[in-house]
């Protein structure tokens, strides 16, 4: 008998792989930690799930709502895992439907280890039966965390959900959340479909927050991480730099470089603010459709920064049709004068063997945050990028 159990449970590994082409470009959702953290239940979910549809996040292509930590209450006789009975008293599987009623989908969070990090139960030595009722649930997205996990395996440990998750036959995208400890981006291509590549992220331009025994990082500190790890990320495998800080307190130029770099680097666009309570100008930043269809293009390629000095950085990202995504971005604390002439540069993306050569061919310039053409590259390029903030740019060549 013990055999036969060997026998499948081999069978269950080998034949098990990942649900494929789930997130062909960036997932874009919401996510209640940023905002709410442990403050959550099934109230304000579906508060975020209205608003998403209200205010134009559904339209602009945000898709997935997910609850992050502390959702969990205790285990069943079984074993099974149940919501907190206070939190979210009409179960988990009334909130999906609801969700999906939507036209949305629904994302849940869990831990490989004992615990999550806000204590709730783990999925340590329940992989299997979780995943099975997730799936159950209707559950589309897992965020699978890291915390108490002393002396495990990281990749095998992110194996083992994804077994479960195969074998519980219901596609949902998986999302590693280890940080980027065990450098992820080298074997997470066939087990998730994005991973976190830093720790957690604050509502902070150019800062970091020291909690003790942990950092959280400001959104330039989190770009800074990224170096080295395009040539790993594309269509189905993400580099996931965190969910966004849109609309949590930094300024709306902040906010705007945020996001612009977010959609330069195809990072997962997972807003973390209260979706149901947006200025204007927080609204117009998340739903920029063209920013987002940098972020969205299908070739998959995140961008590389070309150019820095004294502040200002300038970056390339490849799109379809040899078209390109252009962002001036100002870390500095004062505006930042831009003269650039465009005929003094080649770009060449050597590692996925693109090219913008504006010596010999000329651009079509649409600016994607003013919504307007802005001539082409045959002309100097002049403009002044406001502290802390951006100047993006759509390029499409003309033909000869
Ligand atoms: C970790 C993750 C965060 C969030 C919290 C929840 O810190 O990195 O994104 O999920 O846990 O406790």
């Amino acid at each position: 008998m013990k055999k036969f159990f060997t026998i499948i449970l081999i069978a269950t590994s080998i034949f098990a792989q990942k649900f494929e082409k789930l997130a062909l470009t960036p997932p874009m959702g919401w996510n209640s930690w940023n905002k709410f953290g442990c403050n959550i239940n099934e109230e304000i979910i579906k508060k975020m799930a209205d608003a998403m549809v209200e205010s134009g996040m559904k339209d602009a292509g945000y898709q997935y709502i997910i609850i992050d930590d502390c959702w969990q209450g205790q285990r069943d006789s079984l074993g099974f895992i149940q919501p907190d009975p206070e939190r979210f008293p009409s179960g988990m599987k009334a909130l999906a439907d609801y969700i999906h009623s939507k036209g949305l989908k629904f994302g849940i969070y869990s831990d490989a280890g004992w615990y999550t990090c806000g204590g709730r139960p783990g999925s340590r030595g329940y992989e299997f039966q979780d995943a099975k009722k997730y799936a159950e649930w209707g559950v589309d997205y897992l965020k699978y965390d890291w915390c108490y996990t002393e002396g495990l395996n990281a990749e095998g440990a992110y194996l083992t959900m994804r077994n479960a998750l195969y074998a519980a036959k219901r596609p949902i995208v998986f999302s590693i959340c280890e940080w980027g400890n065990n450098r992820p981006w080298l074997w997470a291509k066939n087990i998730g479909h994005l991973w976190r590549t830093t720790g957690d992220i604050t509502a902070c331009f150019d800062c970091v927050v020291d909690h003790g025994t942990w950092k959280s990082w400001g959104v330039m500190q989190i770009l800074d991480m990224q170096k080295g790890l395009r040539a790993y990320a594309g269509p189905d495998h993400w580099n996931d730099p965190d969910m966004l800080e849109v609309g949590n307190g930094m300024s709306v130029n902040e906010d705007r470089a945020h996001f612009s770099m977010w959609c330069m680097l195809a990072a997962p666009l997972i807003a973390g603010n209260d979706l149901s309570n947006m200025t204007n100008e927080t609204k117009e930043i998340l739903t920029n459709k063209e920013v987002i269809a940098v972020n969205q293009d299908s070739l998959g390629i995140q961008g590389f920064k070309y150019f820095e000095n004294d502040g200002l950085e300038i970056w390339f990202k490849p799109l379809m049709h040899d078209n390109w995504a252009v962002c001036f971005l100002n870390r500095s604390t004062k505006p930042i004068e831009l003269n650039f002439q465009w005929n003094n540069y080649i770009v060449i993306d050597s590692l996925f063997n693109k090219e913008a050569n504006f010596r010999n061919n000329i651009y079509q310039i649409r600016d994607l945050w003013l919504k307007k053409d802005i001539g082409t590259t045959e002309k100097n390029f002049h403009s002044v990028i406001p502290s802390h903030d951006v100047i993006m740019l759509r390029l499409k060549p003309i033909k000869k």
